[in-house]
């Protein structure tokens, strides 16, 4: 697989007259793909049933006999004005109840039966359209599912799909849910929540005080499920005329469907990646650091989602967009450092992408996205990001290929968890999401490259796997885990609920051959870190343990804090980065494998043929003789 870059292109917001110059400049540029018409349809179908597919028919035309490949996005997640009034409840309700209205975008409810039904009928026109041109390489569905807080909706039509899920999922005899099964699973006991039919389940929301868990948690799970089929429904009409791969946009730091299982119906994973609106955005971290990055973004937000995207498109995945200058949605915007969409585009490809697309190709002279830069400015003059495409694109010519490559560690990443820790935190602020990241740069600052793996992944192959924060573990998954080869490290909070969100007896984590139980758990306010001997400290959760298992560190005050039975070692307590460090460096020795403690803002992948570094500094960085210029990239190939 080669690697290959594209751009994002609206032919509906420019004048027919520059589609052909426009094309011919992508081509210059050295671009593969353009992907075009998510956001298209109130100009595919001005009205209902009345279609117009002469202007896409000629822009595909345009484009593709310049020499670009299209991807071809569907247009469901802008449902035209029109729409609104055949479906007034199609609109997804928030949890406060409110409906969220037309006027921007992902205005429409996951469980809308007739808004189904006319995604449907588009996608089916578009699919029977472009299914067979030459053009038309791959498709993209819908856009970043979820984004926008678009994943929970409360509204009548979810209520009814919850309740026939619910049905399903704890069915009787015959096709009737046994309502019975569902109190006992939920503990509805407890404050007498007791039901006698389905009919009187409402969604979660609006209760007085916190709803019951295992009650929310059901209530995820249908909605993440809802994506699901939301997205099935496009992919099995796209594949029924087009043999081209069907990919979907995924966003950065949205968990609230399972990205798993939405993959599992694609050929392609891709995500949409803004560091700089993320650092700003969607990053945990003091003002002092987010200045330090402001124009480089977090040197490690990025390869996350890469390598979890990675995993969801089961290795085949793609950049769909890539920053290419300010955004214009973060708290504040401002213009990456020069050298920046190169290292981005080059980090994207060290972690296995086949393909790094530039949103946009020209910026928007109007609406919501005017001050979000483009690779040409409004006036169609190159902006910065042009050049640096054009300069990886040459570069290419020397590292053409997609090499994959096997990590020695994995990290495992559970979407199901970090709901479960979303609903009951115990302690503010406490994220699965923050849990995993802090995992995963405290790996990455080891000078390791990671795999990410879905929870029931085969883990043959590995020497090191950490699992933080699995609330719920399977008896597969503890099996698995249990007769690998690898060091496992677990905790805290792993195996702590059952699949219905309650505390298991014999209490948690109940791994075999590893004697020690969590006895009672706390959560910490920021201003009471738990500090250990060996310093570093616990901070915002910990398990106070007992049993037998060997005691590798304590806390100052003699508690323990990491404990070890033969290859599993459990974390009671969420680690600072300091302490992190040094455990996460203990169970890789006892691997045998080796890590090298990496300068602030260094960062550094293997491919099958290459090792890459990356400074994300602002500073010459001298790692072990190997010099690093300041936001640069080096690519070392190897044998
Ligand atoms: C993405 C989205 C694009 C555009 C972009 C702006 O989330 O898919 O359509 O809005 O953000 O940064």
């Amino acid at each position: 697989m080669k690697r290959t870059l594209g751009t994002c292109y609206y032919p509906e917001h420019w004048p027919r007259d520059v589609w052909a110059s426009d094309a011919q400049r992508m081509v210059e540029a050295g671009l593969t793909w353009v992907r075009i018409g998510e956001f298209a349809w109130s100009r595919l179908e001005p009205a209902q049933g009345a279609y117009d597919f002469a202007w896409l028919d000629e822009a595909i035309a345009i484009l593709g006999e310049a020499g670009l490949k299209v991807v071809l996005g569907t247009p469901t997640a802008t449902p035209p004005r029109w729409m609104i009034d055949r479906h007034l409840d199609m609109l997804a309700v928030d949890a406060q109840g409110n409906p969220r209205k037309f006027g921007s975008r992902r205005h429409y409810c996951f469980s809308h039966e007739g808004y189904k039904q006319d995604c449907a009928q588009i996608v089916t026109k578009l699919a029977e359209r472009y299914g067979r041109n030459p053009h038309v390489a791959a498709w993209q569905t819908d856009n970043e599912y979820g984004c926008h807080d678009t994943t929970l909706s409360y509204s009548d039509m979810a209520r009814h799909a919850f309740q026939n899920w619910l049905r399903t999922k704890y069915s009787g005899l015959g096709n009737d849910g046994d309502i019975d099964a569902l109190n006992a699973a939920w503990g509805n006991v407890f404050w007498s929540m007791d039901y006698s039919d389905f009919d009187q389940i409402d969604l979660p929301n609006l209760t007085v005080t916190e709803p019951n868990p295992s009650h929310v948690l059901d209530f995820r799970r249908f909605s993440s499920d809802q994506v699901v089929t939301f997205n099935k429904l496009q992919v099995d009409i796209i594949r029924a005329h087009s043999d081209a791969p069907v990919a979907h946009n995924y966003m950065g730091r949205i968990t609230d469907f399972d990205h798993f299982d939405v993959g599992d119906d694609l050929d392609i994973a891709s995500w949409d990646s803004y560091p700089l609106g993320f650092l700003e955005d969607r990053i945990e971290a003091d003002a002092g650091y987010k200045r330090a990055y402001a124009r480089q973004g977090d040197p490690d937000f990025q390869a996350f989602h890469h390598d979890l995207y990675r995993a969801v498109g089961k290795e085949r995945w793609w950049v769909m967009e890539q920053q290419p200058g300010p955004v214009n949605w973060a708290p504040y915007n401002p213009e990456p450092l020069p050298g920046m969409v190169r290292l981005w585009t080059w980090e994207a490809f060290a972690h296995g992408a086949e393909a790094v697309c530039y949103f946009r190709w020209r910026q928007a002279p109007m609406a919501q996205e005017q001050m979000h830069a483009g690779m040409l400015r409004p006036d169609s003059a190159p902006a910065p990001a042009l050049g640096e495409a054009e300069q990886v694109f040459r570069e290419l010519a020397e590292a053409p290929d997609v090499t994959p490559y096997q990590a020695e560690v994995a990290l495992i990443f559970d979407y199901e968890a970090d709901w479960a820790w979303s609903i009951q935190p115990h302690g503010t602020g406490a994220s699965y999401f923050d849990l995993v990241f802090d995992t995963y740069r405290g790996l990455r600052g080891l000078g390791l490259s990671v795999d990410i793996l879905r929870p029931d992944a085969d883990v043959s192959g590995y020497k090191v796997i950490a699992g933080p924060g699995l609330m719920h573990m399977s008896a597969a998954q503890k099996a698995a885990l249990a007769n690998s080869e690898a060091q496992v490290i677990l905790g805290p909070r792993s195996a702590s609920r059952d699949e219905n969100m309650r505390i298991p007896v014999p209490l948690p984590p109940a791994l075999e051959g590893f004697d020690a139980v969590v006895s009672r758990v706390e959560s910490l306010r920021p201003d009471m870190p738990i500090a250990l001997s060996q310093g570093g400290a616990i901070t915002r959760y910990r398990d106070v343990m007992e049993g037998g298992a060997e005691v590798v560190e304590n806390t100052l005050d003699g508690q323990a804090a990491v404990l070890m039975s033969d290859r599993m070692t459990y974390v009671a307590g969420w680690l600072d980065a300091k302490a992190m460090q040094r455990v996460l460096r203990r169970v890789c020795d006892q691997a045998g494998v080796e890590t090298q403690v990496l300068p602030e803002g260094i960062r550094c992948r293997r491919t099958g043929r290459e090792l890459f570094w990356f400074n994300h500094t602002t500073e010459v960085v001298d790692v072990a003789g190997l010099i690093l210029d300041p936001t640069s990239v080096k690519r070392i190939p190897r044998g």
